[in-house]
């Protein structure tokens, strides 16, 4: 059974994004690390004890597994985004072309603001379906929910409470988005969205 390690992340200081916000979420990060490595454990221990006595325990398990693994990897998709500080998106690029193909009179920022605004905790995503060719956004909520299964991921932008709330309030959640798209590192994203089109 593969132990899952908490990854490191060199990011520098972030504008409108405390150090202690991002200190605290690497904590939540890391313990979904540590919960699907757990899970993973305990199901295979219930399993080889008697799987049929435990099978409502093992359920349980099995189902709370994704919701610790997706939350696992889409902090790994949100915390690299900020890593080597922003940058700027290439205009004319194959990336900007999809984006204005897709969205056009809009933004993606707009676009992600609107999703990531919506009632709930979760995360605004944007996908990218190879069979289309087309970029796609969605929200999952929480985060083992209301993916679109398969897509690979370009942007993964967290819109739980924990993301702003030591910063900006329970209100905050508007400014902390503008924050989030100041400290974006476009490199990251398009080189994401460079690598599904091999
Ligand atoms: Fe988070």
């Amino acid at each position: 059974m593969h132990t899952y390690e908490a990854k490191k992340f060199n990011l520098p200081s972030l504008e409108g994004i405390s150090d202690e916000s991002v200190k605290q979420h690497i904590g939540l990060y890391e313990g979904y690390v540590k919960n699907f490595n757990a899970i993973s454990k305990q199901i295979a221990e219930l399993a080889m004890s008697d799987s049929e006595k435990y099978v409502h325990a093992i359920s349980e398990l099995v189902r709370r597994r994704s919701f610790e693994f997706d939350g696992m990897r889409l902090h790994e998709y949100y915390f690299t985004q900020l890593e080597g500080g922003s940058t700027a998106l290439t205009t004319g690029g194959p990336f900007a072309k999809a984006l204005e193909s897709a969205y056009k009179p809009f933004t993606l920022e707009k676009v992600m603001t609107m999703i990531g605004s919506m009632r709930g905790p979760g995360w605004a995503i944007l996908y990218f379906d190879p069979e289309a060719k087309e970029l796609l956004t969605g929200f999952s909520g929480e985060q083992h929910q209301g993916h679109f299964v398969t897509l690979p991921i370009i942007l993964a932008l967290d819109v739980w409470e924990h993301a702003f709330i030591l910063d900006y309030g329970a209100a905050g959640k508007g400014k902390y988005i503008d924050a989030f798209f100041k400290n974006l590192n476009w490199d990251v994203v398009e080189k994401r969205f460079a690598e599904i089109q091999k």
